[in-house]
């Protein structure tokens, strides 16, 4: 997608979840600042922000919230004016999103769940909210399993007619995308300084109240990171092109079945394919195979070790013949020669598993 002109929109991001269902990644880590396809996955967001024109970004941040100034600063770097505003104990969605209501500049706000990886066009949910001249305009998906996710019924003109937010039994497949226009007037009226669910509260209560909600519905890809088994494949395809972004990494090799970045070392026997990622500095050595994976920077894994859907934290070591299938390896971790890991297996940080510690098989 090319660059667009500059529109008169504030950009707000929620950052300030802790990301549980990705622990241990996200001791050390919050969610948005996670490597995917080799930058942290709120930079992939931030590039489709300034791409749809929103030059002025403001993140609404609590756990770990130094880690994105550090890394994002004043946003020059990125073409964009970031600010950050930070909640000491979590608000919550809506408690987030009226937390920055002083930072607004413009009368049009777009607001950004931090954990979403999606290729809607953001001009045109915002052309839906204007010609619909809604309060609120939500861009809605149809997921498989809505179970999941806010669900968000809609008449045949878009407008929304409930949000039922994470139910059992939802009436349609049509789900909260986690992106929405608000009217800054609209945000005004959400109560200040105190926790607030956008989904639980602020659109029910708007609805009740005969508020223009509308619905913006989009089939282009989109996915929620939140889960490791998400996280692998948001970062696969985003390495594959299948997701879009404009804030891939510079890389010694790029294809749609690797990204290797550019101070990683790579014995060319290894096999790397499925979207993988190899972090900066990190070293694969012979014979290993590594599918659909993301190897953060300065891991090493061993040889003739077999790595598919599985995330591979900072600095931790794979020894020799290791076998990890769907598996999350926290940062620091060692996995010693011949250990067989499987099925959402979740190692914490600086664990020490010696060789041959565990199998899910009998040959080893
Ligand atoms: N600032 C701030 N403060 N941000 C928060 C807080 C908070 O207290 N709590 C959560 N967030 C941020 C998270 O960092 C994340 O980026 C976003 O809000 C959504 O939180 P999740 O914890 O990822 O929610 P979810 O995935 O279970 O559900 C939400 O997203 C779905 C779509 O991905 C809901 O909005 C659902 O309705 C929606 O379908
Ligand atoms: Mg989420």
């Amino acid at each position: 997608m090319s660059e667009l002109a500059p529109v008169e929109v504030d950009a707000v991001v929620l950052v300030g979840g802790k990301g549980t269902r990705l622990r241990p990644l996200t001791l050390s880590a919050a969610k948005p600042m996670l490597p995917t396809a080799g930058v942290p996955y709120l930079e992939h967001l931030l590039s489709r922000i300034r791409e749809a024109g929103m030059r002025h970004v403001v993140l609404g941040t609590s756990y770990r919230a130094q880690t994105f100034e550090e890394y994002f600063g004043d946003g020059t770097d990125f073409g964009l004016e970031i600010e950050y505003v930070v909640e000491d104990e979590p608000l919550g969605t809506g408690g987030g999103i009226r937390n920055v209501y002083d930072r607004l500049r413009y009368d049009t706000a777009m607001v950004f769940n931090g954990d979403v990886l999606s290729g809607v066009d953001l001009r045109a949910v915002l052309s839906t909210h204007r010609e619909a001249g809604a309060d609120v305009t939500l861009h809605l998906v149809r997921v498989a399993d809505p179970r999941a996710f806010g669900c968000v019924p809609t008449d045949p003109t878009g407008r929304v007619l409930g949000f039922l937010e994470k139910t059992d039994d939802p009436p349609t497949e049509q789900v909260n995308a986690g992106c929405y226009v608000f009217g800054r007037n609209v945000i005004a009226g959400i109560p200040a300084g105190v926790p607030v669910s956008v989904e639980r509260e602020t659109f029910p209560s708007l609805l009740a109240d005969g508020a223009t909600v509308v619905g913006h519905v989009d089939t282009s890809y989109w996915l929620d990171l939140g889960t490791p088994a998400a996280f692998v494949q948001g970062s696969a395809d985003l390495v594959s092109g299948v997701a879009p972004t404009a804030a891939l990494p510079k890389a010694q090799a790029h294809d749609i079945d690797r990204l290797i970045l550019a101070t990683a070392q790579v014995d060319p026997t290894a096999v790397i394919n499925g979207g993988s990622t190899i972090g900066a500095g990190a070293l694969v050595a012979a014979g290993a195979r590594i599918r659909g994976a993301v190897v953060m920077d300065e891991a090493r894994i061993g040889p003739d070790a077999q790595i598919a859907s599985s995330v591979i934290g900072r600095g931790a070591r794979i020894g020799a013949g290791v076998v990890l299938v769907d598996a999350v390896i926290g940062d620091g971790a060692v996995i010693g020669a011949g250990c067989e890991l499987r099925g959402g297996a979740r190692v914490w940080p600086g664990v020490d598993l010696p060789a041959g510690a565990i199998r899910f098989s009998a040959d080893g």
